[in-house]
């Protein structure tokens, strides 16, 4: 038997180790790159791809952070936006939201209050005792992203938007609990509808979870609905998972003059927590 230790079969005089060992690992992790990216449209990042956008994860969570200690009553949704381009500045990362879309964004988080879903806009309007906001931020690094946003309770706040603000975490915490390899994205849906239900909650079905990394919205979608998704998770995928959770009706609209802010249709509470996830070979790790 050739040891890898021994000299290699080719007669190089090397070791086997060092010559014509085969690199396994990496053979199938191309071949597997290259049937996402043929099959699904997915890019499996390389480890090169992924230190870039954990660095962008990583400056996106700190944003949010500071943003979130600054979300107080008083405070306009529109100050913390100007904060906002602040802190992108200084970390030397754009706002991936400014000017995206059609029409473009006009804002650099988005800010999503009490009965909305998401896509709120900053504007004049205080944050008040009661209130919840969802506040959504996401940037770009040398051309990488990330992408995470987290709720903030003003003072007291009442029952159904209690509900919603810690069923949506839990909804999150979950959905992230079953990414793997092997896994298919159908789970995550699965895990959030499954808790949401429970509580009594509904899970928004018009907006998903996404792809992310070398660009802000890349295949797969993610939905946190029940779906039927049999994609498994592989090394390299990196997503969003973002539940929105309603306290009553799933159903959202799209405001018709400002064509972003979405509510819900009944008017109820809404929430959403989201990460940017990393699916490792043994699991997966939270980049945000
Ligand atoms: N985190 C949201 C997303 O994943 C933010 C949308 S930004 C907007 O899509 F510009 F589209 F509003
Ligand atoms: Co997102």
């Amino acid at each position: 038997m050739i040891e890898r230790n021994g000299p290699c079969w080719c007669g190089s005089g090397q070791k086997w180790k060092k010559c014509h060992y085969p690199k396994l690992p990496e053979i199938d992790l191309t071949t597997q790159a290259k049937r996402y990216l043929k099959d699904f449209g997915i890019l499996l990042k390389t480890a090169e791809q992924i230190e870039k956008i954990r660095a962008a994860c990583k400056i996106t969570a700190q944003i949010l952070e500071q943003l979130c200690q600054h979300a107080k009553a008083g405070v306009t949704t529109l100050e913390l936006d100007e904060l906002s381009r602040k802190l992108h500045k200084e970390a030397g990362v754009i706002p991936a939201t400014l000017g995206y879309g059609k029409p473009p964004y006009p804002k650099t988080i988005c800010t999503s209050l009490n009965e909305v879903i998401c896509h709120g806009i900053p504007d004049e309007r205080p944050l008040q005792e009661g209130d919840i906001v969802n506040i959504d931020a996401s940037c770009i690094l040398d051309g990488y992203f990330g992408d995470c946003s987290r709720m903030v309770a003003i003072g007291k706040i009442s029952h159904d938007k209690q509900l919603v603000m810690s069923t949506s975490l839990e909804c999150l915490r979950r959905a992230i609990a079953v990414c793997k390899p092997g896994t298919p994205i159908s789970a995550i849906g699965k895990a959030i509808e499954d808790y949401a239900s429970t509580q009594g909650c509904s899970v928004v079905n018009q907006f998903v979870g996404h792809g992310i990394g070398l660009a802000f919205h890349e295949p797969p979608e993610v939905p946190h609905h029940y779906n039927n998704i049999q994609i498994p998770m592989a090394p390299g995928m990196i997503f969003t998972i973002e539940p929105m959770i309603n306290a009553g009706v799933r159903e959202g609209v799209i405001d018709p003059d400002d064509k972003w802010t979405v509510r819900t249709r009944d008017g109820k509470p809404s929430a959403q927590w989201e990460h940017t996830i990393l699916i490792t070979p043994s699991g997966h790790q939270v980049l945000t």
